[in-house]
């Protein structure tokens, strides 16, 4: 299902929560972005092989696909840009990822086919221009991965913010935003924060600098989108407060299997 975040005849971000196969057992829920200004496109976590065909169809609603000018990438994961191959071939997109990552990207694709195509994002982030909007790069290193970027449009005041506030619902749960109060949401988002992020400390950082954002949209790559300064102040401090990944290993978490 797409479903549209915003729209004002000229700028468009559009959601997409169903396009994985989950009744097959195939993946986990992804949702996949497009944002449109002035007819220029980006996608932003296209996702994997098996999203690509319907992502193309459906951006071709939108747009001409082969026009597509980027694709954010906001790590390097395969539910994230596992696809970009066939976009490279289909369009003349470059691809925006993490430095940390750029080098790693040439491997889900034949020989030759990144040449000039992938352009790094240093650790402190970037400002890219689409149309003329401009969507800003925004570290969220070790949120989950080490090298890692959310994408903030200041039109949509919306924060694409990958794995960070992804919950774990079917896609078509996925596209109904949560409202007012998380309440029972939190638990949607509990496990997987506390084993896909890294460290305490990053969340509290991150926080720190993400409420400097105007904000109408936390938007993930996984599960409910945010909508509104209610639920998205009480993510901060859900998350500023939550521990994780490295904060909870123990002796036990490495045992020998076979002692
Ligand atoms: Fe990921
Ligand atoms: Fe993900």
């Amino acid at each position: 299902m797409a479903t549209e975040l915003y729209n004002d005849g000229a700028h468009l971000c559009v959601m997409f929560t169903d396009l994985v196969r989950e009744a097959h057992g195939e993946g986990v829920q992804a949702n996949q972005f497009l944002v449109i200004d002035h007819g220029h496109g980006a996608l932003i976590d296209p996702g994997g092989n098996m999203t690509y065909n319907a992502l193309y169809m459906e951006c071709a609603r939108h747009f001409s696909p082969q026009r597509l000018a980027m694709i954010l990438a906001s790590h390097a994961d395969p539910d994230i840009v596992a696809s970009v191959s066939h976009w490279l071939v289909g369009t003349d997109c470059r691809v925006y990822i993490s430095s940390v990552w750029a080098n790693f990207v040439p491997h889900f694709c034949g020989a030759g086919r990144t040449a000039g195509r992938i352009v790094a994002i240093p650790d402190p982030g970037a400002s890219i221009v689409l149309g003329d909007a401009v969507i800003h790069a925004v570290p969220a290193h070790f949120l989950h991965s080490a090298g890692n970027f959310q994408f903030y449009d200041p039109v949509a005041k919306m924060l694409f913010s990958g794995d960070l506030g992804g919950s774990m619902v079917s896609g078509a749960f996925a596209a109904i935003p949560i409202e007012g109060d998380l309440g029972e949401h939190i638990a949607a988002m509990e496990g997987f924060h506390r084993r896909y992020m890294a460290a305490n400390k990053a969340l509290r950082l991150w926080a720190r600098m993400a409420r400097q954002l105007e904000l109408e949209w936390l938007v993930p790559q996984h599960g409910r989108p945010l909508k509104g300064g209610r639920a998205i102040a009480q993510f901060f401090d859900w998350i500023e407060g939550l521990e994780c990944g490295v904060d909870l290993v123990t002796d036990e978490t490495y045992r020998l299997p076979f002692a």
